[in-house]
Order: C-alpha cells, then structure tokens, then sequence
C-alpha cells in the first residue's frame, strides 16, 4: 500500500454554509470534488497526523464510496484511527456522542440532512469538532480558503474497508474500527430518561407511531422503541433506511410526513406521533388530532424539564435561534432561566452548551437538543416527549392546553419560497434591509412597526460576532417577521419567511391569527411580485 499524491486545483463554490458543504450528488461525485473538500478539512484542523477521527453518514447514495474515499485519504494524512458506523451509517447525533464519548479530534458527517438523496438529488459533508459539535464559523472560513488554493491531495492506494461487519482492520498504518452504529446512542438515551416509567406507559397500553421515512434513524427507533422500551412490534414505520429515502423527501414536518400527519388526525390514530429525518437530528412530535409546532415543543419541554432525568440538577438555560418563535420566552421568564437568541444554524448554540450556560436548546426547524451531544437529535426529543408524558399521566393534548392556559399562546408559521431567482430573492432582502431604519412608526397593512433590524450575534463565550443573520421586524400587538435566505440550499435561493402572533386566545385557527402578520409581511417586502410566486411552497 502506497502513498499517492495526486495534483489537483480549486473548484469554485466549495463554502460550507448553515450546515456544512451541500450540493448535487453528482458534483459530489465529480472528479476531485470529494477529495479536495476532505483534504481541506485536514488542512483547516492543523493536519490529520496522529488523530483520530470518527466517520460516518445518513446511508443516502455516495455514502459508503464517500466513507471509503475518506479513509483512505486520512490514512495517507497519518491518522491513528478512523471509527466508522457499520455500513458507514451514523445518525448525526450518534456521530456526535461518539466524537464526545471516545475522545476523538472530531469527526466527519456526510449528510445533507432533510434534503432528499439519489444520484440526482442532493449530498453533503460537514466536520464536527472535539465536543461533538459542527465546525463553527472562523474553521469552516479555514476549510474554504484551502479550497481555493489546493494543488495537490494525498490519498492511500488500498483495497476497500469491509464495512459490513463490527470489529477493527488496519489501513496501512491507520486503525479502522467498525461500530455498531446503535449501542453507543443507545446506551446514552438509557442514561438520560427514566426508561422504566417510559416501559411501563407502553406497558399500559400506550400506542405510538414512529416514522423513520426510510431513514438513519430507523435502526436507533426499532432498538430504543420497540427493543428497550417494548412498544409494539410495528411502532416504527418506513424503519429501513434507504439511499434514496424511499423516493421522498425525509423531512419531518406536516407536508413531507403526511402519512404520519393523516394517521394522527384519522379515527384510529395512536396515543402518540413522531418522525425524524435523513440522518436523524430533526423531529416531528404530534398527538392524537394535534400537531405541536418545533417552538412549542421546545417551550413544552423547557416547561417539564423536571420530569426528565437529564435535567434532574436544573435546566440553568435554554436557547433558541432567533426565527424560533418567542413560546420559549415566555417559559424562560416564568422560571427564571437563561436566555439566548442565536443565529440560525446549531453551531451557534455549542459555546453556550460548553459554558454550562444553557442545557435545552431548538430551532423552529424541527431542531431539538439538549447538552448530551453537540447536534439538535431527533429521537432525544421523541423520548424526551415520551418521559413527560409518561411522567404526568397526560396526553399530549392535554400538556399544551395546560401550558398555553399557563403562558399565553405564540400563533407560528414558516413560508419558505424555493428555487427562487437568486437575483430576485437577493434585491428583495437587499432593499427590505435598506429600508429597515426608516420603518419603526410607519405601518404596515394596518399594523404598527415597532422595532426593525438586521440580527447580528455576539456570542458571550468567545467574543465573536456573526452579523448578516436576518431581517427582523416587530409588529404592534404582538407580531413578529423575520426574513433570511437559507444556506443549506442547492438550488436557486430558498426564502424562509418566519411569522408570529402572540395572543392570550388560546383557541384560534392558527392561519386566521397569522393573517394580519402574513399581509404585513407582504406590504413590507412585496415578496409576490418579486418572486412572481402566488404564494409559498412550503407552509411549515
Ligand atoms: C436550515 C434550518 C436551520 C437548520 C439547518 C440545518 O437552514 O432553517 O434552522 O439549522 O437547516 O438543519 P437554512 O436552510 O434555513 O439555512
Ligand atoms: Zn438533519
């Protein structure tokens, strides 16, 4: 086995964005692309020499070529060891307690998250530091200056890795050891919640459903659900993951898990309704006739942070990024918790987990974590539901009508406008930006802006600022939009507009009482005709 350096050049467009480097699979796979990526990661990190790493990826198509091509890349940098996940699958999550629980120099997570996979659809890529947490920003800047001053990469001429079964081969001088992708997160979850009462509720006849669209998670949900914690065989549909995730689109949310949502509204519906996504750190939590919006579960769960055993010594502080909606506020106030508001992305929340400054944090899009890892984790907030519910006896209905009783009710909707003109969607936010001092006083179909700006964050831990992170516009009488163009896209642009109405009316439709935010928005931004769209094309 030799080493072999092969000569090479920067290809343009090799920025990491909210969540790591995203494209099509067959950029991915096109000559150097991969290669030159990776061996800007070693590069950005000070070297591979001596490390060791931990590999793994959602199974969506290129994954184990793309897990094979990194070790043997790493192996010729000098790394000590490579832990990959059997198969080469690792949900994000379990990569990111593995990176923690082993000590390693980080890992590498190839993903594209929620995005559907195939030859042509989308992949991605993305490194995780020692804590288990995706690269933050002045590293992932490192990654994309060596991308554009790469001659050459260095790689291992070797046979293939058996990924297929548990145990540990050498790579040349590189140790490669296969996990079970499972038994590590596993283990952890049994740590964290109170699997007895959990068992016994299901014991009790407790129904569930849990769909893992023929994703990562599918293995973690049949062994957790239906092995430790004896729901019924059957609990998890769509269970096995698949490189192109069944044909769909393994996003957790009322569109993309229909299914799930039309089971959970139907005659027959479950106790209980969850889903996650492609590599297994989104969630969708709905009851019986009741979907709960990702704000409100994590407010929901901030609120009953002492049914959960994880949080036995205080929740200290919670986070949120700052689209989110404001529930969790309210709930921060009430028990006197920390409070953040961070940039959209979940690196932004791992100096504040590090710090010990807040334990609970989430994201409007379906991102739900706590400090056990350094990624939001999908199953984490499906058991965490689990254990209050089975804590308190009561159904789900029931824990939000109690809460929204108890705090007042935030009325939430995202409408995201996709494969927009990149052009068009950048004059939009460009002149809405432009205009934002000018506004507060001026009305907007019939309400009163209050406050306008663009969101900039400094984190409190390290002094860095990020600045760029979105339009925010508050509204008189308790509304709120936030505007910003999505970084995890492919295609075109993609506009996210956030919306929010605080009401004490408990009981509205939530589209009524967002109309008048949803008109001001469009008063505001003329979003219509500039996109030339009639309206969203997803309405989460
Ligand atoms: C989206 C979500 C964001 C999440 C990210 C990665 O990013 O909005 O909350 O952290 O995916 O899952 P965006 O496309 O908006 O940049
Ligand atoms: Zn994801």
């Amino acid at each position: 086995m030799s080493v072999i350096t092969v000569e090479t050049s920067p290809i343009g467009g090799q920025k990491p964005g909210t969540s790591g480097l995203r494209k099509k699979t067959r950029q991915f796979m096109a000559h150097h692309y991969l290669e030159n990526f990776v061996a800007s990661i070693f590069a950005a990190i000070g070297g591979a020499a001596g490390k060791t790493f931990v590999v793994g990826g959602d199974g969506r198509y290129f994954n184990e070529r793309a897990v094979q091509v990194i070790l043997r890349m790493a192996a010729a940098e000098g790394a000590a060891r490579v832990i990959v996940g059997r198969g080469g699958l690792l949900s994000t999550p379990a990569a990111s307690n593995l990176i923690r629980r082993r000590g390693t120099d980080g890992g590498i997570i190839l993903s594209a998250s929620h995005n559907p996979g195939g030859e042509d659809e989308d992949f991605g890529i993305k490194f995780n530091m020692p804590n288990g947490g995706p690269a933050p920003e002045h590293v992932t800047a490192k990654m994309f200056e060596a991308t554009k001053t790469i001659s050459s990469y260095r790689i291992l001429e070797a046979h293939d890795a058996d990924l297929s079964t548990t145990g540990e081969a050498r790579m040349g001088d590189m140790a490669v050891e296969i996990v079970d992708p499972v038994a590590d997160y596993a283990a952890l979850m049994e740590e964290l919640f109170d699997f007895d009462a959990i068992r016994s509720l299901f014991a009790g006849g407790f129904t569930m459903r849990f769909d893992a669209m023929h994703a990562v998670t599918g293995p973690y949900a049949t062994e957790i659900l239906e092995g430790r914690l004896g729901a019924a065989r059957g609990t998890v549909a769509n269970g096995t993951p698949s490189q192109d995730f069944g044909g769909g689109h393994p996003d957790p949310n009322p569109i993309w898990a229909k299914p799930l949502m039309d089971e959970m509204m139907g005659p027959d519906a479950p106790d209980f309704g969850a889903a996650s996504d492609g590599d297994g750190d989104r969630n969708m939590i709905v009851g019986k006739g009741i979907y709960v919006g990702p704000s409100d579960s994590l407010a929901l769960l901030a609120s009953r942070a002492a049914a959960i055993p994880q949080f036995r010594d205080g929740l200290v502080g919670v986070a949120r990024s700052m689209p989110t909606s404001t529930a969790v506020d309210r709930v921060a106030r009430a028990e006197g918790l920390g409070l953040y508001e961070t940039p959209t992305g979940w690196k932004f929340f791992g100096n504040l987990l590090d710090d010990g400054r807040v334990r609970l944090c989430g994201e409007e899009s379906a991102g739900t974590g706590a400090d056990h890892v350094r990624e939001k984790d999908g199953l984490w907030a499906v058991l965490a539901w689990l254990n209050v519910l089975a804590a308190t006896g009561l159904s789900v209905a029931d824990l939000m009508a109690e809460f929204w009783d108890r705090y007042g009710r935030v009325y939430y909707s995202r409408h995201d406008y996709e494969g927009v003109d990149a052009e068009a969607a950048g004059a939009l936010v460009g002149d809405l930006r432009a205009r934002l001092p000018s506004l507060p006083g001026t009305e907007a179909a019939g309400r009163t802006v209050e406050a306008a700006d663009e969101f900039a964050y400094d984190d409190p831990v390290d002094g860095s600022r990020s600045e760029g992170q979105g339009l925010r516009v508050v509204l008189s009488g308790g509304g709120r939009i936030v505007l910003r163009l999505s970084g995890t896209g492919t295609e075109g642009a993609t506009l996210r507009v956030y919306l929010e109405q605080a009401e004490d009316r408990v009981d509205l439709d939530p589209a009524e009482a967002l109309a008048g935010v949803v008109d001001a928005a469009e008063a505001l931004a003329g979003i219509r005709a500039r996109t030339g769209r009639d309206g969203p094309d997803v309405v989460t």
